[in-house]
């Protein structure tokens, strides 16, 4: 049986990503997807040499000085050798073009360590510490053309007690975002979200 093709991408440290192929051998989705490979956005991310580690094929799509609309391109390129039904962002921190967009409309998630309602963009840890947040939530949500604006597929709610650094606060936050995405992953594959998936298919933002 051919299983659903992950692709996962990433720009640094790359612990989602490496949870997300412990998983699939040995946890929620083992069976119910393969990790196809590792795209980084730079060469120097700490993730390259773990999926390396882990026998992941790797490539490094280098994003410096590149605009959104040619990085596009590179990435769509770069993918097409995979053949990946998933995208999965883990820490990719570039914009996807719409071309991206358009090309796995309804097939890219992502993971924000953050209510996407409350706070959009990098750093959402930090955002938590300055806001001195006795809670905080993971998002998981699929990607559109917006800077984390996606139908939200879960959240799951971190509680932030005893945590008063960004670093802490990072700490408590990814050992609940490496045990959800997983979860989350297996519900989307399993069809749980395919009302959400339709919806964002439907929309034609070329029209
Ligand atoms: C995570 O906090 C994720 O939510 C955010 O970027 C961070 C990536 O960490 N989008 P890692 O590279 O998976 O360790």
């Amino acid at each position: 049986m051919m299983l659903p093709r992950v692709a996962i991408m990433i720009s640094g440290r790359g612990s989602n990503m490496e949870a997300i192929v412990a998983s699939t051998r040995e946890g929620v989705l083992r069976g119910r997807c393969e990790v196809c490979g590792v795209l980084a956005s730079r060469g120097d991310a700490a993730g390259v040499a773990l999926a390396e580690a882990l026998a992941v094929p790797t490539r490094i799509v280098p994003s410096k000085g590149e605009d959104t609309q040619s990085y596009g391109l590179k990435l769509l390129g770069a993918l097409e050798s995979w053949s990946p039904d998933y995208l999965v962002l883990a820490g990719f921190m570039r914009i996807l073009s719409p071309d991206v967009i358009a090309a796995y409309r309804g097939r890219i998630v992502n993971i924000h360590p953050a209510d996407t309602a409350a706070y959009q963009g990098p750093d959402g840890y930090g955002w938590a510490a300055a806001h001195n947040l006795k809670q905080t939530m993971i998002t998981v949500h699929l990607v559109d053309e917006g800077v984390d604006t996606g139908p939200v597929l879960c959240r799951r709610a971190v509680d932030l007690t005893g945590a008063s650094t960004r670093d802490e606060i990072a700490q408590q936050g990814l050992r609940v975002e490496h045990a959800m995405y997983s979860e989350c992953l297996a519900d989307l594959l399993s069809g749980q979200y395919d009302a959400l998936v339709s919806g964002i298919r439907s929309r034609n933002t070329r029209e």
